[in-house]
């Protein structure tokens, strides 16, 4: 393995210089997927992909290849990547900091002249976040096989934009068939955005498994009429109705208890007036949990309560799937190899389960898989002040060199 590692500095400038790119006044990012911050976003990547030699290859999802070549014709590469795409209020690590420290492995391989056997690939996949267009994850799904390519470029968004427009808009539909590049094995190197890492004074986590995803859109109709002169018992109020399923969410996760969670992230009224009562209110619901089984009776749990809402309140409930994905176990001798890597540098490491989703969670449909965490300042993420310290984002980036060294052969 690579003792010396690479150079924090030069990984750090690299992230600051990519977060100048669709940054916020708050210090964070926003770089909605396939929006003009990213294609910003990816362009600069390409850019340094040429710089360090790397043969760059662009897909029919948008997914960003930049490959390294391996001593060995024809041996399957070793994938390394995340995602450039971020929340509206995102902050300046999670994805970018798993491609960036990939080139900066890359570049550090170059200085030390080691050949691999097997060709490097490092990937930024499209649109992780799903914030615009649903479901999260897109573009290592549709790599993986879980998503036909026409029905992900179908997709419309929030903004009423269709992906595969917006995809041609930016320039990055790409001629690559997707899926096209089968890796031998894909490691993530991703920020852990919670606290336990921190919380326990450790530099690594080596991600054993991911918890399960459901998000459904709530569509509640009711009638609007005039807010002075309803009586209570005449209303037929989809914003009570909405403010209603926010609680009953919220007391569904506590009752099954942890790892439940559940989340109204986005929640609008029509017409939104003071003094009219809701005829429509519309809502996400964001349910997870490690265990498949818990995650189906959760979602069961929810549908049985819309419908009591529903038949009670004199509304219509309408729900749509917008993603589900089931719990995954990554490949245990990746894990294995990701904590002993971290123990032969001295690093405190220790197996977790990630609460978000990962594009690592789509690749393990198609070969071994695993990720790297490094701490959250604060547990903070998806959040402007996401921060990391520059040593353990060094300490990450080593881990994930010596990982591709050694798989890479
Ligand atoms: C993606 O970041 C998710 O976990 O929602
Ligand atoms: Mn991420
Ligand atoms: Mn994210």
């Amino acid at each position: 393995m690579v003792r010396d590692g690479i150079a924090a500095d030069r990984l750090v400038a690299r992230l600051a210089e990519h977060a100048e790119i669709g940054a916020t006044p708050d210090g964070g990012v926003c770089r909605l997927a396939l929006s003009d911050a990213d294609r910003a976003g990816r362009d600069r990547l390409v850019a340094w992909m040429h710089e360090l030699g790397l043969t760059v290859q662009v897909d029919r999802i948008g997914n960003v290849f930049g490959t390294r070549a391996g001593s060995e014709p024809g041996a399957a590469p070793v994938m390394t990547g995340s995602h450039l795409d971020t929340v509206a209020t995102g902050g300046r690590y999670d994805g970018v900091y798993g491609v960036m420290a990939a080139l900066e492995a890359v570049r550090r391989l170059d200085e030390l002249a080691v050949t691999t056997r097997r060709p490097i690939v490092v990937a930024a996949f499209t649109n992780e976040e799903g914030v615009r267009y649903q479901p999260d994850m897109m573009g290592s799904l549709v790599h993986a096989g879980g998503l036909a390519l026409p029905d992900a470029l179908d997709t419309v968004g929030i903004d009423g934009t269709r992906l595969g427009d917006e995809l041609v808009r930016i320039g990055y539909a790409g001629d690559l068939a997707v899926g096209a590049i089968r890796p031998h094995a894909f490691v993530e190197l991703h920020i852990e955005q919670g606290p336990v890492l921190e919380a326990e004074g450790l530099a690594i986590g080596a991600v054993a498994d991911l918890q399960g995803i459901s998000w459904q859109e709530i569509t509640v109709e009711g009638q609007s009429n005039h807010a002075g002169t309803t009586p209570m018992r005449l209303r037929r109020d989809a914003g009570a109705a909405a403010a209603e399923i926010v609680v009953f969410v919220r007391e569904l996760a506590l009752r099954f208890g942890e790892p439940q969670v559940a989340t109204v992230g986005r929640l609008r009224l029509h017409p939104d007036l003071i003094n009219v009562i809701p005829a429509r209110a519309t809502l996400t619901v964001d349910l997870r949990h490690t265990d498949e089984a818990k995650l189906q009776q959760a979602e069961a749990e929810l549908a049985a309560f819309l419908e009591r809402l529903a038949a009670e309140r004199g509304l219509t409930v309408k729900s749509r799937r917008l993603a589900r994905f089931e719990p995954v176990v990554f490949d245990q001798r990746l894990v294995r190899t990701i904590e002993a890597a971290a123990a032969a540098r001295g690093y405190g490491v220790r197996r977790m389960t990630s609460g978000a989703g990962h594009d690592a969670q789509m690749m393990a449909r198609i070969g071994p898989a695993a990720m790297i965490f490094v701490p959250s300042a604060g547990g903070l993420s998806h959040n402007p002040r996401e921060h990391t310290p520059a040593e353990q984002l060094a300490q990450g980036a080593n881990v994930l060199l010596d990982v591709l060294r050694r798989l890479a052969g």
